[in-house]
């Protein structure tokens, strides 16, 4: 069923303007969007929060199985507690990128994300979407940019949400997570052979969602 629904994915390392990208495609469209960041976030954060062991990751993955999640206007809450702006912190993100690394955990959320592909189309933002979420997506792109660039956008975002923000200690945790995502052997960070690569750096976030829309169109011109 979900192949029949339109679907483009966005995938990138960190910063990369994906998150942003892929919401103003959605609302564009009037498409669902999935954040499938949030949700490893989620996974990490409710691991740290009931003190989980980060090297088991059986207990890891039971935790994804059993997530309470409500996404509501805006807000996520996790077992009705307000987490939206916990989840953003650059420790939820480490956390987030270390249980990502667990075959079982990616395992525990991959229907959870299939099935946000409902009708009228969905936007999909992550690292593996077009790799192995939504392998069948007829759009793919893969969004790249400078580490500096990526660095200077994440510490606009936690300053722009009153969160503490160093520029030195985001560059290297944004290499430090990107390189684990990229060499971990479960889903890494790699292009789908069908995607096609922007580097949003020189581009900027309107041409890249101008790229992105007529892509869409030329694609799915019959479900716009
Ligand atoms: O996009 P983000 O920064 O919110 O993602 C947080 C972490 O989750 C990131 O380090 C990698 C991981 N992730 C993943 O492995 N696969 C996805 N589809 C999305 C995120």
């Amino acid at each position: 069923m979900a192949d029949q629904v339109p679907v483009i994915t966005i995938d990138g390392p960190s910063g990369s303007g994906k998150g942003t990208v892929s919401q103003l495609v959605a609302d564009h469209l009037g498409w669902q969007m999935l954040d499938s960041g949030a949700l490893y976030r989620l996974v990490g954060y409710a691991a740290s929060s009931t003190d989980a062991d980060f090297g088991n990751e059986n207990e890891i993955s039971e935790i994804a199985s059993n997530l309470k999640v409500d996404f509501d206007a805006g807000r996520i809450l996790l077992a009705g507690a307000d987490v939206t702006d916990l989840i953003r912190t650059e420790t939820a993100g480490n956390n987030a990128s270390k249980v990502a690394a667990m075959p079982a955990v990616r395992a525990a959320l991959l229907d959870w994300q299939r099935d946000y592909a409902r009708s009228p189309g969905l936007v999909a933002d992550g690292r593996d979407m077009g790799t192995t979420v939504f392998p069948t997506a007829g759009v793919k792109f893969f969004l790249t940019a400078s580490a500096e660039e990526r660095a200077q956008r994440r510490y606009k975002q936690l300053k722009e949400k009153g969160l503490p923000a160093n520029l030195a200690a985001l560059t290297a945790e944004i290499e430090e997570r990107d390189a684990r995502d990229r060499s971990r052997t479960a889903s890494p960070l790699v292009p789908a052979a069908d995607a096609i690569e922007i580097d949003s750096t020189v581009l900027g976030i309107d041409e890249v969602v101008r790229i992105v829309l007529q892509k869409a169109h030329d694609v799915y011109a019959t479900a716009l």
